[in-house]
């Protein structure tokens, strides 16, 4: 079945809302034990919930790995955690199952909330966890392409008041549609980063805008400034690096650029980052990619001093068109206060929940992924209603008096989005199948000869990719001389040929 639905741009969201009131009384129902220490519990909780964004050099305002750095904010972890505003976490729960879900249990509340009316204490050190290391080593292991923002650093000075949203064009040179099936993101400086959302561009207008716009990059707060053909998913502080699920990827056609977002929170200081981005290619046959289908309004008003006032978009999916839904990124700018976006059958009438969030903040932006991907069948309408607070007592009001507002690019416009990420079920790419027949070395190159070797292939040499490979036809590929370090003399080494789709030809074994 050949159906393309329109792509556009990709939003993003993360961070908590929701309060819960802790009896303290009732959590030393017991006899009195041995009180709550930060050796002992606290650590361990910070260890699991906060110390990925609360370590030196992250984006939180201080660090809780040690006693000494956690104490003096004790009475506002305490306000916090009771709250629920940490660790961030938007989506209300009870309306899809998110991987890399953030909160704490209602015990884990209570056991900070007692370490700190009794004293934080610290306890004995003897009875403290081995240490987090966090590293800024990729995750993911070694990238088969890292690209950067900027080679120099992008400045955010310390004059710098609001926040930034610069757009760094960088070219993949890739010679071959290529599917990509992890990404990760890594800022260099994470104390301002607040998030990144990769755009695909295949126009080239991200160059124009780049000239237009003095220094690296550009400045855009609402989408790219482009038509985009798709994104590689976003990133927050805390985000883990995406990994998709197998027989599916992201494709970024020959000569894309990738556009990268980044969000910066200016902090007082004269900072420098470069955000670097991992992305591995598909090593076995990718079947369905994975396309971003926008759930969008962009033909409203928001009257001034409207309190709460609704905007609603829908799209529906045709008979038949089956589909799995792997993300889901709300986006909104300042006004925003919720979005939930609910799935209803139109045969069934069955409604499916596919995320709610009830306290908007776009400073937190982050894109949900399903533990399991959501199967939605063809026939049902995507739902979408967001609310909006255009009156003064909305603290992130960027109008003094409240304006109209109306769909736009600008901080003080509005957009109403819900991403859908996902794949169409009755897509079913053919994969291609190399295939190598003959092995050689000739002058000082090495020569593979065989069939179904497309325009981007790479030799690979037990498993790792022979980065100088050419393609001269469908029948042979070489290396002209990456391959000698990878081979060395009188070893056995299997040899394979990876297509750009992931297909990969069965091992050849070789030797010089
Ligand atoms: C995803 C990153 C992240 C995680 C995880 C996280 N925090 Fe935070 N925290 C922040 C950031 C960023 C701020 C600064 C305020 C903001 O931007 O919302 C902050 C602010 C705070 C503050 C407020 C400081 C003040 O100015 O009063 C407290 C307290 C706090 N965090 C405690 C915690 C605790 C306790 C945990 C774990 C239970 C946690 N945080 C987990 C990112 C995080």
């Amino acid at each position: 079945m050949k159906l393309r639905i329109v792509l556009i741009a990709l939003g993003i969201a993360l961070a908590g809302g929701g309060y819960s009131v802790i009896d303290l009384s009732m959590t030393r129902a017991s006899a009195p034990a041995d009180p709550v220490t930060f050796s002992d519990q606290v650590v361990r909780i910070f260890q699991r919930n906060c110390q990925t964004c609360h370590h030196p050099g992250d984006i939180a305002p201080f660090s809780l790995m040690t006693y000494e750095e956690a104490a003096p904010w004790a009475d506002s972890i305490r306000s916090k955690t009771a709250s629920r505003t940490m660790p961030p976490w938007k989506p209300v729960g009870g309306c899809g199952e998110f991987a890399n879900t953030r909160g704490l249990t209602d015990e884990e509340i209570a056991t900070i909330g007692e370490w700190v009316a009794t004293g934080a204490l610290e306890g004995n050190p003897a009875d403290l966890p081995e240490p987090l290391v966090f590293d800024d080593g990729w995750k993911l292991g070694v990238p088969d392409v890292e690209l950067r923002t900027v080679q120099t650093g992008y400045r955010v000075p310390a004059s710098a008041t609001s926040d930034i949203y610069r757009c760094f064009t960088i070219p993949t040179n890739f010679d071959a549609d290529r599917f990509i099936t992890a990404v990760e993101v890594a800022p260099s400086n994470r104390k301002i980063v607040h998030h990144v959302i990769l755009y695909i561009d295949t126009t080239g207008v991200s160059v124009s805008l780049d000239q237009q716009d003095p220094g690296p990059g550009y400045t855009s707060f609402g989408g790219p400034g482009f038509a985009t053909v798709g994104t590689l998913g976003g990133w927050a502080p805390g985000a883990p690096p995406q990994v998709l699920r197998d027989g599916t990827g992201y494709l970024v056609p020959k000569g894309a650029r990738i556009v990268a977002q980044v969000h910066y929170k200016p902090n007082g200081q004269d900072e420098v980052d470069t955000t670097s981005i991992a992305l591995k290619f598909a090593r076995s046959p990718v079947y369905q990619d994975v396309i971003i289908l926008p759930i969008i309004n962009q033909d409203f008003t928001i009257p001034a001093n409207a309190r709460d006032f609704p905007v609603t978009a829908s799209f529906t999916l045709p008979p038949l068109v089956d589909v799995k839904i792997e993300y889901v990124a709300p986006h909104m700018h300042l006004l925003g206060r919720e979005m939930q976006i609910t799935a209803r059958n139109l045969v069934t009438g069955e409604r499916k929940c596919l995320i709610y969030i009830d306290d908007w903040d776009s400073h937190w932006q982050g894109s949900y992924r399903y533990v399991e991907p959501l199967a939605i069948p063809g026939a049902t309408v995507f739902e979408l209603t967001a609310r909006y607070d255009n009156s003064e007592l909305n603290h992130n009001q960027p109008s003094i008096p409240p304006v109209d507002v109306s769909w736009g690019e600008k901080t003080t416009d509005e957009m109403c989005i819900g991403f859908l990420g996902l794949t169409i079920d009755a897509e079913h790419r053919e994969p291609s199948a190399p295939i190598l027949s003959e092995v050689r070395v000739q002058g000082s190159k090495l020569v593979v000869e065989g069939a179904d070797i497309r325009p981007g292939s790479l030799i690979t040499v037990d498993g790792e990719l022979v980065r100088d490979t050419r393609v001269k036809s469908r029948r042979k590929a070489l290396s002209k001389s990456a391959w000698a370090s990878a081979i060395p003399a009188g070893v056995t080494v299997r040899i394979q040929v990876l297509n750009p789709d992931g297909a990969a030809s069965p091992e050849f074994l070789f030797a010089r």
